[in-house]
């Protein structure tokens, strides 16, 4: 015999939900949420909290991707979400290098750019090794002649050619500053391109680079296109201040903040 349809009745789990929701609606408060390693949520944490990491530790010898999300939960306050986040990460620059991996936390408040991030990260290659690569490439970029001013990187066939990338990785300190300032709990950037590179030395023996890129972000897939003006060396803070135009809206946004140069975070 079929057995009958029961009428709906709410579970025990949507009981408590319901109670939860009611505190919080009456205090404004916290609710803390478990999530799944696969949630975009924590995804967009993860990369959020990896821009700062990159701009900060302005490495670009030892630029990091993000891997795999590993675990976290999320802090629903009003209006603002504080998201945990353990993630693996691998090297830029060689693919499936794995790098190690990053506990990080991450303030998200609604609509709002500028995230709030506190993470650290194990630290592979040691210090003396990422200080040479970086040495190496600074020394790369110093004898680099500047390429052509209309140079897009990569081109529009997606190639780079190899004798650009190092200027490509070292905008990529500059690029994670403004992608990590730009993100908001919705949206989220790529950089699809650099190109009207003007480099020069500076008498105390920085690299100054000013280039345009191009961001391209996810959800609207709207492009931004923002000046940005990095000043670098291996073992001092590096600096970074960009304008951006938003193709669409016609708004302006700027900022500007130092990186550690420091590697032990
Ligand atoms: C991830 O899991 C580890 C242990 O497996 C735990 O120590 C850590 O707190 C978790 N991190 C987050 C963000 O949930
Ligand atoms: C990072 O390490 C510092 C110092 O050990 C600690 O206070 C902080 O909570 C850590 N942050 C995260 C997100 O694990
Ligand atoms: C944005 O900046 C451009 C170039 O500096 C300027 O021409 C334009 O008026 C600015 N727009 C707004 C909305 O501030």
């Amino acid at each position: 015999m079929l057995a009958r349809q029961r009428p709906a009745r709410p579970g025990p789990t949507a009981l408590l939900l319901v109670v939860l929701l009611a505190a919080v609606a009456r205090a404004s408060w916290i609710i803390l949420m478990p999530l799944r390693p696969s949630s975009p949520e924590l995804r967009q944490a993860a990369r959020t909290a990896l821009h700062f990491f990159n701009y900060r530790t302005a490495s670009p010898s030892t630029l990091r991707n993000l891997k795999d999300v590993l675990n976290g939960s999320a802090v629903i306050m009003k209006g603002e979400k504080e998201i945990k986040v353990a993630f693996s990460v691998e090297s830029h620059r060689t693919k499936n290098l794995q790098l190690g991996t990053c506990s990080a936390q991450v303030g998200f408040k609604e609509h709002k750019p500028v995230p709030t991030v506190n993470i650290n990260c194990t630290l592979l290659p040691d210090q003396k090794e990422r200080e040479q690569e970086d040495y190496k490439l600074y020394e790369q970029i110093k004898q680099l002649e500047t390429p052509p001013f209309e140079t897009m990187i990569p081109d529009k066939f997606g190639n780079m050619d190899p004798s650009l990338q190092p200027l490509w990785e070292l905008a990529m300190i500059g690029n994670s500053f403004v992608m990590w300032e730009k993100t908001t709990v919705t949206s989220y950037y790529y950089v699809q391109q650099i190109t009207n590179i003007k480099k020069r030395i500076t008498p105390d023996d920085f690299i100054a680079l000013h280039y345009k890129v191009l961001l391209h972000e996810f959800k609207s897939q709207e492009i931004i296109s923002c000046q940005v003006h990095l000043v670098w060396h291996p073992e001092k803070p590096s600096k970074t201040q960009y304008h951006c135009q938003d193709s669409g809206t016609q708004e302006n946004g700027s900022g500007h903040g130092e990186g550690s140069g420091e590697h032990s975070l």
